[in-house]
């Protein structure tokens, strides 16, 4: 044996021998780790060594190498996606399914193997078979020994350069060992291991951010990142599984090319087995099947090869895929199951979702406990019940489903989220809506606790009461941290809480500071006296956007006002058309039709209830009462008279007299409605100096142009 003992013999003299040595030595325990699966020494024991080139990097940077192990940290981010050309082209592979309640389940991949027998002329057909793995397809390209590009499949002919986050990934070799091929094109996947893709996504809901819904997605998402430093933290892994160009000694079986993978330290997929017959075949098969929910990844089909490369040759290529493969795909494993209960969450945009619990069972590997049965839509269509038998899978090997109830509860109705709750959002009892096209029911309390990053990240926005520096990482570590669980909440923090937050994680904490605390403090200041509409606006009341904000504080004196308005009830109860007629409140919020009955019905939901009243209760305490800056108290038609531009929505363009917000103010204050963006709902553009492209939609929609003399012609000011 003849490898140097690292640790107990004297290093080399020199710092650069000693470099070469750890890099030669580290590649080697990378090339044991992940492609012969047999580690020679401790994770501690590896860590050790890693960290001594690291320190002997730094403090020799003249011996900095771009392929050293310590580079995987990730480079510099890259401003898109270069295209590479594929020498040869990456192929896909013909389906054939496993069949569902058929007398022969096989029968498709029987019928492949029949063609292969008759088109090589014999009995007896050598293939393999290995999992078809559930990743990102991708080609490394080593020349020379390096690798010099990673690329996705793209379209088959192209596809993205994503060398720079390729690089990073442990197991991918970024050297060859000597003697290798000087051109060498391997193919195989990307994939996220499940294990590690459920540990990365339990961190992630721990630290409020969004979670990936599957490995595949979350290794697609992570590729398609343009700062490797990102792809460098995600647990990402390659397998091979095929050759692209090649210079190396001709290859005749599928065992050379194993060979080759194993001396260039690339991680062949595993296992691959070996049929000589149709009969060996189905057991291969059979044994894939059952044994697949080990793998370290999601897989839903074997991938049968035929190990002759002079036969591969001889049956060539359709035009999409070759003929010498297929992907036989597994049925989902189904099993019955009771569906004990619903729970509902609550998501962080107060989206409540419900939850199936189930009496556990063993399915495709794992116990299956929860299912998701995403909304009420769905559970009318599939009549979900509570002690039903249902039939459940993974979809995708990952995410249980429900497929169906099998043994209905006689008599037993089907679930209502609706009534389940009682019309109460189970975290915080504030109201639940479920708005006209949409599927999902939601709370609607900005105070709701469930929802708190997103609610406090809203009301501190720009449009909304615009707390300088308040953005979702400051929130998101805010309610991490205990510190706050509501909007309302920031009036109770004081300078020191805010300078100590940790922004980072424990091991790398990122203090907030002293300076940036001031500026929330002060801003928050600001904010309790900032008007009616955006207070209004802040509260995230569903329907309720900026432009209903402005509308209602037009004609709302004050917060309490809208509680307990009479013009929204009055809306409510009659919406026809003669009701607006009769009533000239009721034109005035016709006006613009920024309030509709959608709105009312929100607000008046929101207020009316536990969660509402509280608000306002928490409100006056911290002695805030917001007042409207456009207050309009004449409600006669006569007033309405007096509001020449009533009804018109106008977008400004050019160059003008005054600027922007001016002309903005100059035509809300006469009744008129400002949009920024020109569509056929518009009724005039105004139009100063310049302005070309919203000038030539203008036109282009028939849309009336406006100079600013005639603007004040048509407001009679002329
Ligand atoms: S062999 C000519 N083996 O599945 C293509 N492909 O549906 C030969 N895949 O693009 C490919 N696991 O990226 C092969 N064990 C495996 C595979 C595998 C996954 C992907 C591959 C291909 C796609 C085709």
């Amino acid at each position: 044996m003849a490898e140097p003992d690292l640790f107990s013999n004297p290093p080399p003299s020199s710092p650069e021998a000693r470099v070469r040595q750890l890099r030669r030595e580290i590649r080697r325990h990378d090339r044991l780790y992940y492609t012969e699966a047999a580690p020679e020494i401790s994770d501690a024991d590896y860590d050790r060594l890693f960290r001594e080139l690291e320190s002997l990097e730094r403090q020799h940077p003249q011996l900095a190498d771009p392929d050293s192990p310590t580079r995987r940290v990730g480079g510099e981010p890259i401003e898109g996606f270069r295209q590479i050309e594929h020498p040869v082209p990456m192929l896909s592979i013909d389906d054939v399914f496993e069949l569902k309640d058929a007398p022969e389940p096989a029968a498709e991949l029987i019928a492949f193997y029949r063609r292969l027998q008759k088109r090589l002329g014999r009995e007896d057909v050598a293939v393999t078979v290995e999992p078809k793995i559930d990743g990102v397809a991708v080609s490394l390209m080593y020349r020379g020994g390096r690798l010099e590009t990673a690329a996705t499949r793209g379209d088959g002919r192209t596809g993205d350069d994503v060398t720079h986050n390729v690089r990073t990934i442990r197991s991918v070799p970024l050297e060859l060992p000597p003697g290798a091929p000087d051109t060498l094109e391997v193919r195989g996947e990307i994939f996220m291991p499940n294990a590690a893709f459920a540990a990365m996504n339990a961190e992630r809901d721990e630290a409020g951010l969004p979670t990936f819904a599957n490995p595949r997605n979350a290794t697609a998402g992570t590729l398609k990142q343009l700062d490797p430093k990102v792809v460098a933290k995600r647990p990402l892994a390659f397998l091979a599984h095929g050759l692209g160009s090649y210079d190396g000694p001709p290859l005749e079986t599928e065992h050379d090319f194993q060979r080759l993978l194993e001396r260039a330290g690339i991680p062949p997929n595993r296992p691959v087995f070996e049929a000589a017959s149709l009969d060996e075949l189905l057991e291969c098969v059979a044994r894939l099947n059952r044994d697949r929910h080990d793998l370290p990844y999601g897989t839903d089909g074997a991938v049968v090869k035929v190990v002759d490369r002079a036969e591969r040759e001889a049956l060539g290529f359709t035009s999409r895929a070759p003929r010498w493969a297929a992907a036989y795909k597994f049925l989902p494993e189904q099993k019955e199951t009771t569906l004990e209960g619903i729970t509902i969450q609550v998501g962080r945009t107060g989206v409540l979702t419900p939850v199936a619990e189930l009496t556990p069972v063993l399915i495709s590997g794992s116990t299956v406990a929860r299912a998701t049965l995403h909304n009420q839509d769905e559970i009318d269509r599939k009549q979900i019940h509570i002690g039903a038998t249902v039939l459940i899978e993974k979809a995708g090997e990952i995410i249980p489903a429900i497929v169906k109830v099998t043994k209905p509860v006689s008599g037993a109705q089907t679930f209502s989220l609706f009534d389940h709750v009682g019309g109460k959002c189970p975290s915080c009892g504030g109201p639940i809506s479920n708005e006209e096209g949409f599927v999902a029911w939601r709370c609607t309390n900005f105070q709701c606790p469930a929802q708190a990053v997103t609610r406090i990240a809203h009301f501190a926005s720009r449009k909304a009461l615009d707390i300088d520096g308040l953005g979702e990482t400051v929130a998101e570590a805010l309610v991490r941290h205990g510190h706050v669980t509501t909007p309302l909440g920031l009036f109770g923090l004081d300078e020191e809480t805010l300078a100590n937050l940790n922004l980072g994680s424990d091991l790398e904490p990122r203090r907030f500071g002293e300076k940036n605390a001031r500026k929330i403090i002060a801003s928050l200041q600001t904010a309790r006296g900032k008007p009616l509409h955006r207070w209004l606006f802040a509260m995230g009341i569903r329907q309720l956007g900026e432009s209903a904000a402005k509308e209602l504080s037009r004609l709302h004196a004050s917060l309490q006002e809208v509680a307990n308005s009479p013009i929204l009830a009055e809306l409510l109860r009659d919406s026809r058309a003669d009701a607006k007629k009769k009533n000239p409140e009721l034109s005035k919020l016709a006006i613009t039709g920024d309030v509709g009955r959608a709105v009312a019905e929100s607000i008046i939901a929101f207020f009316g209830s536990e969660a509402g009243r509280r608000v306002l209760d928490d409100l006056a305490k911290l002695g805030v009462n917001p007042a409207s800056e456009n207050f309009l108290p004449v409600l006669s038609e006569a007033s309405l008279a007096d509001m020449p531009l009533a009804a018109k929505t106008f977008v400004i363009t050019g160059t003008l007299s005054m600027d922007r917000d001016a002309m903005k103010q100059w035509i809300e204050s006469r009744g008129g409605k400002v949009s920024g963006s020109i569509s056929a709902k518009t009724h005039y553009l105004v139009a100063g100096e310049g302005g070309g492209t919203k000038r030539d939609k203008a036109e282009s929609l028939g849309v009336a142009i406006l100079d600013e003399a005639g603007l004040r012609a048509l407001a009679g000011e002329g």
